[in-house]
């Protein structure tokens, strides 16, 4: 008989979960379906990884938002910040629940026209903008707001092409948080925004009608809110009393967070998260304390991204491999990678299982697909067992992922929206044609193939 090789043993520690009240830890309760669909049917289809709408969640995170301020603020207007994902059909969904366009660059200014938002309802943001795509934001009277002296020089410049006063919105920043987001606009501590204001008030081409502040992004510190939001009264009181200046609207950008735990909190998101009503209750009635009359009530703005559509959209990922680490840690490696799931570096994503494998957890390293040491979905989970071939759902995977994906050797998910039963598929998965469409191999390169043929 045959001496069988040796095989080095490993001890693992295996706990069983804390219960909750469905008697098995969260990670354990079977995610079988996903917006009403069965999970391994939608991988079958669609392939794997793949990210899942839910349209009637989307609609309702925006509802749910816009009522909790317009109800405390007359005249709010809630415009969707791109950047956070910019697939046309999402902001088409948004669009139709009444968001206007938030953009910040000439590419986002474009698809928000190609859906037909009228420029009027666009808010042109960003660090830089081109001259042109300044001109063209001005004469479709989309609401600019201004980054810098850079830009205000150009939009003087335009003013007289334009022959005309060109109405602006001033970006302005506050010592809020630790550390400070004092890249964009002009800081009011320091005396900027109010020399930035005079500054165009006494050129006379542009007149400030807006002020605009961002204070950060996943802020669940309803505090700083109510801090930005006392400042910006206290501000627009000075500039009234000292340079006359009326404004129309204000704007408290976005920021306000979804139900992702930070890789750093102490707590889960399900404690920390602020409702949509407790951020709209610090803001609206300190604004409304502003100096103005029933006559002349600024519209009020808000930015949202992740906040609407972190949660309606998950990511359906397959098990690939696993392995022992040298201090009998297990490792489960799946096939989507930090390049479809960027926001790995600040959350700690939920990996849920679609089988029933019981109650029995174990901690364990996510890897992602990707062929780089960094390439870590998460360092510690607590996980049951999984095999080759079982799928895991990350729930709440849809601010910035897929806008700020890169292709890096795999092709990136299709992505398919859920709506009243109906599937769409509203971004297909990615072909090595499409991929590779851009390139060309000048003949001077192809000696290889021609030694090759001879
Ligand atoms: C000007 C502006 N508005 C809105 C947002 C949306 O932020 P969030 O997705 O955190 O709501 C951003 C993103 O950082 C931004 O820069």
């Amino acid at each position: 008989m045959e001496k069988k090789s040796y095989v080095k043993p490993t001890i693992v520690r295996h706990s069983i979960g804390v219960m909750n009240k469905y008697g098995r830890p969260p990670a354990t309760v079977p995610m079988s379906r996903l917006a009403g669909f069965d999970v391994k049917e939608l991988v079958a289809q669609y392939g794997s990884p793949l990210y899942v709408l839910s349209v009637n969640q989307l609609r309702q995170q925006y509802q749910n938002l816009f009522r909790a301020f317009s109800t405390r603020y007359p005249g709010t207007r809630v415009a969707y910040s791109y950047k956070t994902n910019y697939l046309k059909a999402i902001c088409s969904i948004l669009h139709s629940e009444g968001a206007w366009a938030e953009v910040v660059s000439g590419f986002e200014y474009d698809i928000a026209r190609d859906l037909d938002m009228p420029g009027d309802k666009i808010i042109f943001n960003g660090p830089y903008k081109t001259r042109e795509e300044l001109t063209r934001a001005f004469t479709e009277g989309a609401m600019v707001n201004l980054d810098n002296y850079d830009e205000i020089q150009v939009c003087e410049g335009l003013a007289d092409e334009m022959g005309k006063k060109l109405p602006v919105g001033v970006r302005v920043n506050m010592d809020l948080n630790n550390p400070p987001w004092h890249k964009f606009g002009f800081n009011i501590e320091a005396g900027h925004a109010y020399e930035a204001v005079k500054r165009i008030q006494t050129g006379g081409k542009l007149d400030v009608t807006g002020l605009h502040i961002h204070v950060g992004t996943y802020v669940d510190d309803v505090n700083i809110y109510a801090a930005a939001a006392r400042g910006l009264v206290s501000f627009y009181t000075y500039i009234k009393e000292q340079l006359g200046v009326r404004l129309k609207y204000w704007d408290m950008g976005g920021g306000y967070a979804s139900h992702n735990t930070l890789n750093w909190a102490w707590q889960s998101a399900e404690y920390t998260c602020p409702t949509v009503d407790q951020y709209a209750e610090v803001i609206c009635p300190i604004l409304l304390n502003g100096p103005f009359g029933s006559g002349d009530v600024p519209k009020l703005f808000i930015e949202p991204g992740r906040a609407l559509v972190d949660e309606p959209i998950s990511m359906i990922t397959t098990v690939v491999a696993q392995k022992r680490l040298p201090g009998g840690k297990r490792g489960v490696i799946v096939d989507a990678g930090m390049n479809v799931l960027s926001s790995v570096q600040w959350y700690n994503y939920n990996f849920q299982t679609v089988q029933d494998s019981g109650v029995t957890v174990e901690d364990t390293i996510l890897y992602g697909g990707l062929c780089m040491n960094i390439d870590v979905l998460r360092q510690s989970a607590a996980l049951p067992p999984v095999r080759r071939g079982e799928h895991l759902v990350i729930p709440h995977v849809g601010a910035y992922n897929i806008s700020q994906s890169w292709q890096f050797i795999y092709l990136r998910p299709a992505v398919i929206a859920v709506d009243d039963g109906k599937i769409h598929v509203i971004k297909s998965r990615e072909t090595r044609d499409y991929v590779q469409k851009m390139e060309q191999v000048p003949d001077e390169f192809q000696t290889y193939r021609t030694v090759n043929r001879k």
